[in-house]
């Protein structure tokens, strides 16, 4: 998403680093068989379906599909042999069990309390967790932002309470259950007892070192301890104990800073005034009144969807940031890592090495409750990638180096709190904009897409560097890493050996940083990541509706997802997405045979805002009624004869 008066978060100010040369691309490192069967058997003993689960566990699985070509038109378009069936967009009813089922209107005069009660708007990440194996089983969502002119029948005009809740319960997370009828057609499953909403009014618990800290007291929630909601929810994970984790990014935007914001606010990119009209009816927002409330935002929030009656819980031990979503890896011995970046300008990716053993299922306790404080005690790190190809994990540890009370980091709650700043003062890279991170299931290798910096290495921004080596990075790239000093270690090494996978772009460009280095199918903007069955690495892109068509993105076509055969290093168009819409977030049933993809915004305007008095809009899919409003939505994506996705 982006805001009129401050496009993209470009908050730090430390301009870490500037490494010019690029990295000799260091030797391709296989992980030790144990450690890719060690994280396989947890995966696998796990409830759930995680990527990489399917068929074909030795051997990876090469692409099989027919590429399709790029497409600017309306609709969503899938290889010879294959279906996409929307389904679950925004305005359906979910069916929470005892409660009522409001249906869609085309007119968006569904009230707060429906809304409640329906699929929010803008979908993003997700993850299928089986209730009876690839037949019938949870689907859980995020619901990153929302479009005002969309989501009111008078879009931005005059704001009231009633327009606030509406726009945070649009907001959140869903979990729907779904199954096959006897045609082998996905139906959501209505109403179901696990069907629930999490919004931004859904209180939150908070684990980990920032629960109860002075910095997360407020007026409202003296105990520093319960948190009005979670919001701009953008990607997921899923944990080996059968839950949730989803990533709050942009939260800045939905406070209002006032004039004077101090360094702290500064460094987190406070805004003068929210983009959403939220502080005006709901003071908390309003930072001039209420700044700790802007600190209980940022954070990675776990939930157990099998436990309608759960609560979430914001683990700050995986520091605070703005947080795409955060990835889970397995040590040799069962500890957990989580992996998550900060998708802004010039910050950084982090990860989380959990001091406790996974523990299974058992006396009574499912995995998920037997693990409901494995993500509060760890150790949080943050990555340095040196030109050489090798890397640093420095950790971020109260007392440790410059991480000092004289610094400002009086205690692990305060470090977690400005993880910015302790990662400012360690001296790490700034990124060009961190988003997904997919860890092979084969191999153990880390992927993250680094979507662009179309700034970097302009005056008063960072130089380029090793890592991030394009000057006006507009098209991104994706960044791998090895773990280990030779790249043979386990996930909580704090050595690693990095590489690029790929740098996007279009090889006809006249500018040579606009040309990249694909072979095969052009892309822009690699945001989603994810392993999909047979270890085939799936990625998905969000180039903006300012760019699409446009410039040096002329020939891209609409936002895509494609599959990269990393035997050959060829990439290959699967999808093609409707007009300005992103395409995000991927999940698998165990058996591989039904991918979910989320399509987020179809038919956005350059400046995020549809205008509901403009009649003609970029988009109408997926219902395509005449003067009707575009939905995000997830699609179910089959092959015909029935075989595994990809083939
Ligand atoms: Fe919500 Fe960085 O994408
Ligand atoms: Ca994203
Ligand atoms: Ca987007």
């Amino acid at each position: 998403m982006r805001h009129p008066e401050d496009n993209l978060e470009d908050s730090n100010p430390s301009r870490a680093r500037g490494l010019r040369e690029l990295a000799p691309l260091p030797r391709r490192t296989v992980l030790q068989a144990s450690v890719g069967a060690a994280m396989m058997s947890l995966f696998g003993a796990a409830a759930s379906g995680c990527a990489g689960t399917g068929p074909a566990r030795g051997a990876r699985m090469r692409p099989g599909f027919a590429a399709i070509g790029v497409d600017r038109a309306d609709r969503l378009v899938v290889p010879p042999g294959y279906t996409a069936t929307p389904f679950a967009a925004w305005g359906e009813p979910i069916g929470v069990a005892g409660a009522p089922m409001p249906p869609w209107r085309h007119d968006a005069s569904a009230s707060a309390a429906d809304q409640a009660l329906q699929v929010g708007m803008h979908h993003d990440g997700l993850h299928y967790f089986p209730l009876d194996g690839s037949r019938r089983g949870l689907l859980v969502m995020n619901h990153e932002y929302v479009d005002d002119g969309l989501l009111f029948p008078d879009g931005l005009a005059t704001w009231t309470a009633e327009k606030v809740r509406k726009s945070q319960a649009a907001h959140g997370i869903s979990v729907i259950e779904i199954a096959q009828d006897n045609q082998g057609q996905w139906q959501m499953v209505r109403p179901s007892r696990y069907a629930r909403r999490i919004t931004a009014a859904t209180h939150c618990a908070v684990g980990g070192p920032a629960a109860g800290h002075r910095l997360m007291q407020t007026a409202g929630d003296p105990s520093g301890r319960l948190v009005a909601g979670t919001l701009n929810n953008c990607a997921a994970g899923q944990t080996p104990w059968g839950t949730y984790l989803s990533g709050e990014e942009n939260f800045r935007f939905y406070f209002s800073g006032g004039d004077q914001p101090d360094a702290h606010q500064r460094r987190w990119g406070m805004v003068r005034t929210a983009f959403f009209g939220w502080p005006a009816f709901d003071e908390r927002f309003d930072a001039t009144k209420h700044p700790n409330e802007f600190n209980r935002f940022g954070w990675v929030v776990e939930l157990d969807p099998a436990d309608p009656a759960s609560t979430p819980v914001k683990r700050t031990a995986l520091g605070r940031a703005a947080h795409e979503g955060a990835w889970v890896a397995v040590t040799q011995d069962g500890r957990a890592v989580v992996y998550s970046g900060e998708d802004a300008r010039n910050e950084y990716i982090y990860k989380f090495v959990s001091r406790d053993r996974i523990r299974p299922a058992g006396h009574g306790l499912t995995a998920a409750q037997a693990n409901r404080e494995l993500l509060d005690h760890g150790t949080l790190y943050v990555a340095r990638f040196d030109a050489d190809g090798t890397g640093h994990w420095l950790p971020l540890v109260q007392g440790q180096g410059p991480l000092t009370a004289a610094n400002g980091f009086a205690d692990q709650g305060e470090v977690v709190i400005k993880a910015r700043q302790a990662s400012d003062a360690l001296g790490v890279t700034p990124m060009d904009r961190p988003e997904w991170l997919a860890i092979d299931p084969l191999r153990g290798t880390v992927f993250c897409t680094l979507t662009n910096h179309a700034e970097r290495g302009r005056p008063g921004q960072p130089p380029t560097d090793a890592a991030n080596p394009r000057q006006g990075n507009t098209h991104g790239h994706i960044i791998r890493w090895d773990e280990g000093e030779a790249g043979r270690g386990d996930f909580d090494a704090t050595r690693f050996r990095w590489s690029h996978l790929v740098l996007a772009g279009d090889p006809v460009q006249a500018r040579p940083e606009a040309r990249g280095t694909i072979q095969g199918d052009l892309f822009a903007c690699p945001d989603g990541l994810a392993f999909g069955p047979g270890g085939l690495l799936w990625i998905q892109t969000d180039m903006h509706a300012s760019q699409m068509g446009l410039g040096e993105f002329a020939n891209l076509g609409n936002n895509q997802m494609l599959a990269c055969d990393l035997t050959t290093g060829e990439i290959r168009r699967f999808l093609t997405g409707p007009r300005h819409c992103e395409i995000t977030g991927a999940a698998w049933t165990p058996d591989g045979r039904t991918m979910f993809i989320n399509v987020q915004h179809p038919g956005e305007t350059p400046s995020d805002r549809s205008d509901p008095a403009q009649p003609a809009r970029f988009s109408n899919w997926p219902d395509y009624q005449p003067g009707g409003r575009p939905r995000s939505a997830t699609v179910v994506i089959r092959k015909n004869d029935g075989g595994v996705i990809g083939t």
